[in-house]
């Protein structure tokens, strides 16, 4: 069995490329290490707990030592590598997590793999996730391609510029066996609700305010998490040593528009009268350095190693709202913390 070490699985993406690796491969034996920070919760993966070819380890992308140990006991064939500090607006308010996770994190994690890698890099693989963030900002036309210069604008789309650079650098520098995708925005179940669609569907669900920036004219490309899950196998297994591939869902909105979108879709689901929802909408301060346009060319993932997004928007959202209504219970313990307590239970006790 080959040993995959995949970071943040517990997180929102993670946990739906972890749910699709165990189920699709017997063969692998994988292994999900996280910190179990505010975002990692064991509920997002609770369904694959018992599965034999799944094994969960709590720890530190910066701890040298303890991934010294974890590279000796696992021999690992390939990482996965997509812990990190995510969301923009923690950024702004607490750069340095930003830089400890996502840069020192990135670079403890490489040298473990250099090291342990040394004799034989060419049989191995480390594939660094991240963001269309690091391309900077849009304005009203264009698209980021893997040439896009690299202009991050936030402390996060910094430190996973960074980050980028830093593995990049590695394959020029040592020969090391690297591959990195950049995708746009992701939604689907799981996701922490700091994050817009979330936090905007239970704000309806609790008829509180819905915070919009700005004049909510900024624009996200949107992607369903499983596709991005879909794409990560693709091009963990395909990609060409070296490459960056960029991911996107060619799914552009105004936060205004996805906003009245998903007010419109509450207003049925809730059997409440058209336009109630909307009157909740209000326009807030905007974030600080808010980049305006995010638009993914994806034409070099479709092309070379055949990637389609599957999943459209309206049926997208459909799957994500009903999530959020159905899963009332993951939501009141993600937002009161008590996710702590069911690894306690999980696994402390054991
Ligand atoms: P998330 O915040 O939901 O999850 C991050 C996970 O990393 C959590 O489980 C957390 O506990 C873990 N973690 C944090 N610090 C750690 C540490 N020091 N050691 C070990 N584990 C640690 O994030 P997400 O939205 O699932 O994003 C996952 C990756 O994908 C990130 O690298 C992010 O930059 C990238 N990405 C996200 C999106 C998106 O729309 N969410 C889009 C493109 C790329
Ligand atoms: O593009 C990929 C990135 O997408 C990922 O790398 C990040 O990890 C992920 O968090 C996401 O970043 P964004 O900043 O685009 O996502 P967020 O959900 O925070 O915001 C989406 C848009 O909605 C953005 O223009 C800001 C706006 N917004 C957000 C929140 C939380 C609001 O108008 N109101 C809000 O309350």
């Amino acid at each position: 069995m080959k040993n995959i070490l995949i970071t943040g699985g517990a997180g929102f993406i993670g946990s739906h490329v972890i749910r699709n690796l165990v189920n699709k491969y017997p063969q692998y034996n994988i292994v999900n290490l996280d910190l179990l920070t505010y975002a990692g919760n064991l509920e997002n993966i609770a369904d694959i707990e018992t599965k034999s070819n799944y094994t969960f380890v709590k720890g530190d992308i910066c701890d040298k030592n303890f991934l010294t140990e974890l590279f000796r006991k696992y021999d690992f064939y390939g990482i996965i590598h997509l812990a990190a500090e995510s969301h923009v607006d923690r950024s702004i308010s607490d750069p340095m997590s930003f830089i400890r996770t996502n840069i020192i994190g990135t670079i403890t994690l490489l040298n473990a793999a250099k090291t342990a890698w040394k004799e034989n890099y060419n049989e191995h693989r480390f594939y660094h996730i991240s963001t269309d963030e690091v391309y900077g900002t849009l304005g009203s036309e264009g698209y980021f391609t893997e040439n896009t210069s690299y202009s991050p604008r936030s402390p996060y789309s910094a430190s996973k510029a960074s980050s980028d650079h830093l593995v990049r650098a590695y394959y020029h520098t040592y020969g090391f066996p690297i591959v990195i995708s950049n995708c746009s925005n992701n939604y689907g179940p799981n996701q922490f609700p700091e994050k817009l669609l979330p936090l905007i569907i239970n704000n309806i669900k609790c008829n509180k305010p819905l915070p919009v920036y700005g004049k909510g004219e900024n624009i996200r490309d949107w992607l369903y998490v499983e596709d991005h899950a879909h794409a990560i196998d693709l091009i963990f297994h395909k990609g060409k040593n070296g490459e960056t591939y960029n991911i996107g869902g060619s799914n552009e909105w105004t936060n205004i528009k996805l906003v009245n979108k998903l007010c419109e879709i509450m207003d049925v689901k809730l059997n409440r009268e058209k336009g109630t929802s909307a009157k909740l909408i209000t326009y807030v301060k905007d974030r600080a350095g808010h980049d305006l346009r995010y638009a993914i060319d994806s034409s070099k993932l479709q092309n070379d190693l055949g990637w389609t997004p599957l999943v459209s928007f309206d049926e997208g959202l459909e799957k994500t709202v009903n999530w959020y209504l159905e899963n009332e219970k993951w939501l009141q313990n993600v937002l009161s913390g008590d996710y702590e307590k069911y690894y306690q239970n999980q696994y402390l006790k054991r």
